[in-house]
């Protein structure tokens, strides 16, 4: 179900409290950081106040950056890194595998450039598949995954927030035309569109039937899948709970647990119930309240006339089309679980665990600009859209063998450009080392932009490279 975050605030109950478990964490010290769970802070159900969401987003920090032990769960010798709880045949012949995982310590092992909570080098690729049910594949061809760079994570709140709202919107239209073509007895079809962004059309009939194919850029469901690079996952929870899994063989509860599985050791490490949901949220919420990336003030005179020239080429030769410079955001109030999260997390209402707050209540937010009608205009340089990215002559980034979630295997979401100046190395394998090469790099239906970027003259391609070093993350 729907419902707009603003609604809810009003049923909701603040019940929070802090209960330290018995632990060894007083009498030995040097235990401290062996088990993430000695000291929980337990919240359900509520509105979190800038202290609460301090505290709360300060665990999440340690959670991301904790180098994770046997003891706080890590391994899964009886189950793979396969997004939906799947079982091994054979118990895995190596704890750490770096095609099949696990393949890192902790969060910050990957995202750490040029701050933790960044991108990564060539070096913390991941080889995406949707699950080995052996240890037999150990390798890197492309034929058994499709290997990912690691993106920076700033700014994510914002774009879960947008995604939800223009999935809202898309599924509002969807609902009238079916409304109206039962009403009125005829077809009717409906332009999908939201915050300018254009995802083809669709046709109601009366009887309630919608024609779907001239969907474009999205999932028939038309709900918008903001993460991962080739745009197929929804919410940052449901991110971090397949991370957890997969990179260390922590098995949140809400997904591994009893409920699903019948069984509180899914992965048979000997560790039961490895990740409550209130710790989950703790790790969203770092992530969701994480600033965006922002404009270097270039104080070369030389950079800063040729980077306002090259922002207008950018535009005028079409970049813009899909890079685009700000997506309007109607509210900052971040709920966990979205209303997106229905399968493989706690849905909204679940279990008593629902938290809202405000990232309007952070320093960053208060700087972003809002237009005339009062929304926050993120500024990401991106429109959560997918598109074929290959044709014949211009097909680097068609390098994958196997399609994630039935999405064509040329096709990815728009790269986010914010923080593209601190993010080398480009592309979604992160092979590609400068910004010129990446940019030529594009095809499919990017091609025409990338025509006209090569026709530019040499100084006029310089110009649009000073202005793209310009979106970074502040250190
Ligand atoms: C071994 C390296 C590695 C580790 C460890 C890692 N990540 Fe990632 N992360 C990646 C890669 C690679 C991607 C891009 C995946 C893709 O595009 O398919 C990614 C993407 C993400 C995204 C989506 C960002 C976006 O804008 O699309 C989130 C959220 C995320 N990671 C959270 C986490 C969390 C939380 C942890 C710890 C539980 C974690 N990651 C651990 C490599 C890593
Ligand atoms: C049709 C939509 C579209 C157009 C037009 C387009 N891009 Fe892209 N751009 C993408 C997509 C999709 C990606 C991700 C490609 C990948 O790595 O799979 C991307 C990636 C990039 C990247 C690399 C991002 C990273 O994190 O590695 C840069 C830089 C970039 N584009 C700049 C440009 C410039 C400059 C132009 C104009 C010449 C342009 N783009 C035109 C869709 C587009």
């Amino acid at each position: 179900m729907l419902v707009n975050p603003a609604l809810k605030i009003g049923m909701m109950i603040l019940v929070i409290g802090f209960s330290s478990k018995p632990s060894s964490a007083s009498d030995k010290p040097w235990l401290n950081d062996e088990n993430h769970t000695q000291q929980d802070i337990f919240i359900s159900n509520g509105i979190l106040s800038e202290n609460e969401l301090r505290d709360f987003t300060q665990r999440g920090f340690g959670l991301f950056t904790k180098k994770f032990t046997t003891r706080d769960g890590v391994g899964r010798p009886m189950a793979t890194q396969a997004i939906i709880p799947t079982k091994r045949k054979q118990p895995a012949v190596n704890m750490f595998s770096r095609i099949t995982g696990l393949d890192a310590n902790s969060c910050a092992s990957c995202h750490n450039e040029p701050i933790i909570g960044g991108a990564g080098n060539f070096s913390t690729n991941v080889f995406v598949s949707e699950g080995f049910t052996s240890q037999g594949s150990d390798s890197t061809d492309p034929q058994f995954s499709n290997e990912r760079n690691t993106n920076h994570l700033m700014g994510v709140g914002l774009v879960e927030l947008l995604a939800r709202e223009m999935t809202l919107e898309l599924h509002t239209i969807r609902s009238k035309a079916i409304r109206d073509a039962k009403k009125y007895s005829r077809a009717e079809p409906a332009v999908l569109i939201t915050k300018g962004v254009r995802f083809g059309t669709l046709t109601a009939y009366p009887d309630g039937l919608v024609d779907i194919s001239r969907i474009v850029g999205i999932d028939d469901d038309l709900v918008i899948r903001p993460f991962s690079q080739k745009g197929v996952i929804t919410s940052i929870r449901q991110f971090t709970i397949n991370a957890l899994n997969s990179h260390s063989g922590i098995q949140a509860t809400e997904r591994f647990g009893v409920r699903w599985t019948g069984n509180s050791d899914f992965d048979e490490d000997g560790a039961a119930s490895e990740f409550s949901p209130n710790e989950i949220s703790a790790l969203v919420a770092w992530q969701a309240t994480l600033p965006p990336p922002t404009r270097l003030n270039v104080s070369n005179i030389r950079w800063r006339a040729a980077a306002s020239q090259g922002e207008i080429k950018f535009n005028s030769i079409g970049c813009s089309s899909c890079h685009q410079k700000y997506l309007p955001l109607d509210s900052l109030m971040f709920s966990d679980p979205g209303q997106m999260d229905v399968a493989g997390t706690i849905r909204p209402g679940e279990n008593g665990s629902e938290l809202v707050y405000n990232l309007e209540l952070l320093e960053w937010a208060k700087k972003l600009p809002k237009n005339e009608l009062g929304q926050t205009l993120v500024p990401l340089f991106g429109d959560l859209k997918r598109y074929n990215m290959v044709d014949a002559e211009v097909s680097i980034f068609g390098n994958e063998l196997i399609s994630q979630r039935f999405v064509e295997r040329g096709v990815f979401m728009t790269a986010e450009l914010w923080g593209i100046a601190s993010t080398a190395p480009y592309g979604h394998r992160g092979d590609i080392t400068t910004l010129d090469e990446v940019i030529k790099a594009h095809g499919g239906e990017s091609r025409n932009s990338r025509d006209n970027y090569v026709a530019l003259s040499n100084g006029e391609r310089d110009s649009i490279i000073a202005f793209l070093k310009t979106l970074v993350i502040e250190e």
